[in-house]
């Protein structure tokens, strides 16, 4: 396994270019399955998560073609002999779930695993069962599979999810393209990937309307075509990257991003006197004062403040002047970036849901340890302020949704290097 050494080496500067959303790509991909004709990503991130799903997809017939360095994905889907998402896939990646609902759609059936649970939470699949049983899928769980048919075809549905879930609004959506009849799907997830979703299985022919708004109405129709559709900026990527000048200082441009990604985001880094300004390559970050302030975080689903940029902030907040409250309300466990943050010299008490942050002027490099994506680049960013070096282990959480982290982190002055561990 690999480690990523960081030093603290003051102020960075430059440009950072934002690659595809991770979360946008691994949607997109299964959206193949609804159809018997190509579908071609551009601007897909290079990511062990998406090589993941594509060899999900592999595994179930279809044709996954990785080109132009990974930056283009060509699938094709003319023949699904396979109708089971098996455990060792899945439990590895949580989205491998978005198979459910193309396949009950194109097949009629679909054997999926449960993901099991992972280092932030249970992250059960209720809410995916429920809409998909209220268009007429038959689900039972069997030896942790979830086995799914819906003879005759699904059926337009009208259906309220419990809680905007962004798994179950895209297993819905996919779903109901090709059910016979409309539905309506309320309380939907409102995120920028469900958008870019939505945009390209409408190039494919899905009459839907409402995407990025809580109530999305999807008419069925009887077979979609392919299509070719650029991924959307990473959301999560652009946050990550905003927060180094912030915790470094200096200033450095994030190239494609676009304020409409991150809005919540931004207003909190302006809270915190961290400037934003929009140029006509993307945002262009800076400290305003020597030191942050401390301000307090909610995170909630969009357009609140991301879950998956909650940790960045909290390792922002740990140099931060003054006491910060940062409440988690979309995932039951994802604080463990606390402890390893606090052998770095931050001062943090969790109680449930919440951490208190009182900031200190330096943290001090440490050996620490990644334990999900955005616990571990926090990490990373700890490092950047820390006086003297510190080491993350297991970087392979990191690979899953961070592109070429050391060469963008070192293009804009980074004292950072990736070692294979002896
Ligand atoms: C997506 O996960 C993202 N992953 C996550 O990003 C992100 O943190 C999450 O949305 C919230 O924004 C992808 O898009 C691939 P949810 P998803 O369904 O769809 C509970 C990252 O770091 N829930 O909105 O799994 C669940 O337990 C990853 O890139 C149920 O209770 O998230 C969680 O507490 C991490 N029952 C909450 O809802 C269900 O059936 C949010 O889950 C489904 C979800």
């Amino acid at each position: 396994m690999d480690s990523i050494i960081v030093t603290g080496n003051g102020p960075l500067s430059g440009q950072i270019p934002i690659a595809g959303a991770k979360n946008a790509c691994l949607t997109l991909m299964p959206a193949t399955l609804l159809s018997e004709e190509p579908l071609t990503l551009t601007n897909a991130p290079r990511l062990s998560d998406i090589k993941t799903m594509t060899s999900l997809l592999q595994s179930l017939g279809a044709e996954v073609t990785s080109l132009q360095d990974g930056q283009v994905i060509a699938m094709s889907s003319h023949n699904i002999d396979n109708d089971t998402a098996h455990y060792d896939i899945v439990r590895k990646m949580r989205a491998s779930n978005l198979v459910l609902g193309p396949m009950l759609a194109r097949l009629g059936r679909a054997i999926v695993s449960l993901p099991g649970g992972c280092a932030i939470g249970a992250r059960p699949m209720d809410l995916h069962v429920a809409a998909l049983e209220a268009m007429g899928a038959e689900i039972e769980l069997k030896d942790g599979y979830l086995h799914a048919k819906a003879p005759g075809g699904l059926k337009g549905a009208v259906h309220e999810l419990r809680f905007a879930s962004v798994g179950a609004t895209e297993n819905t959506v996919m779903a109901a393209t090709l059910a016979k009849g409309t539905t309506v799907l309320r309380n939907a997830a409102r995120e920028p990937e469900i958008v870019d979703l939505v945009r390209c299985l409408r190039k494919m022919g899905a009459q839907i309307e409402g995407e990025g708004t809580s109530e999305i109405v999807i008419q069925g129709v009887d077979r979609l075509h392919g299509a070719t559709h650029p991924v959307v900026t990473d959301r999560i990527e652009l946050g990550t990257y905003m927060i180094a000048p912030a915790i470094a200082g200096g200033e450095v441009e994030c190239l494609g991003g676009r304020m409409e990604l991150v809005t919540a985001f931004a207003e909190k880094l302006d809270e915190a006197g961290i400037s934003v300004e929009e140029t006509e390559k993307g945002l262009k970050v800076a400290r305003r004062n020597d030191r942050v302030r401390a301000v307090n975080v909610k995170t909630e689903v969009f357009p609140g403040f991301p879950t998956d940029l909650q940790a960045q902030m909290m390792a922002l907040m740990c140099t931060a002047e003054g006491e910060s409250v940062l409440d988690e309300t979309i995932f039951e466990n994802r604080f463990m970036h606390a402890p390893e943050l606090i052998r770095m010299g931050a001062d943090i008490e969790v109680h449930g849901g919440q951490a208190r942050v009182r900031g200190v002027a330096r943290l001090k490099g440490a050996p620490v340890m990644a334990t999900d994506l955005r616990a571990s680049v926090s990490l990373i960013l700890a490092g950047l302020a820390a006086e003297g070096e510190t080491k993350v282990a297991r970087v392979y959480h990191l690979d899953r949704g961070y592109e070429n982290l050391v060469r963008k982190l070192r293009g804009v002055g980074a004292h950072i290097e990736r070692v294979a561990d002896e």
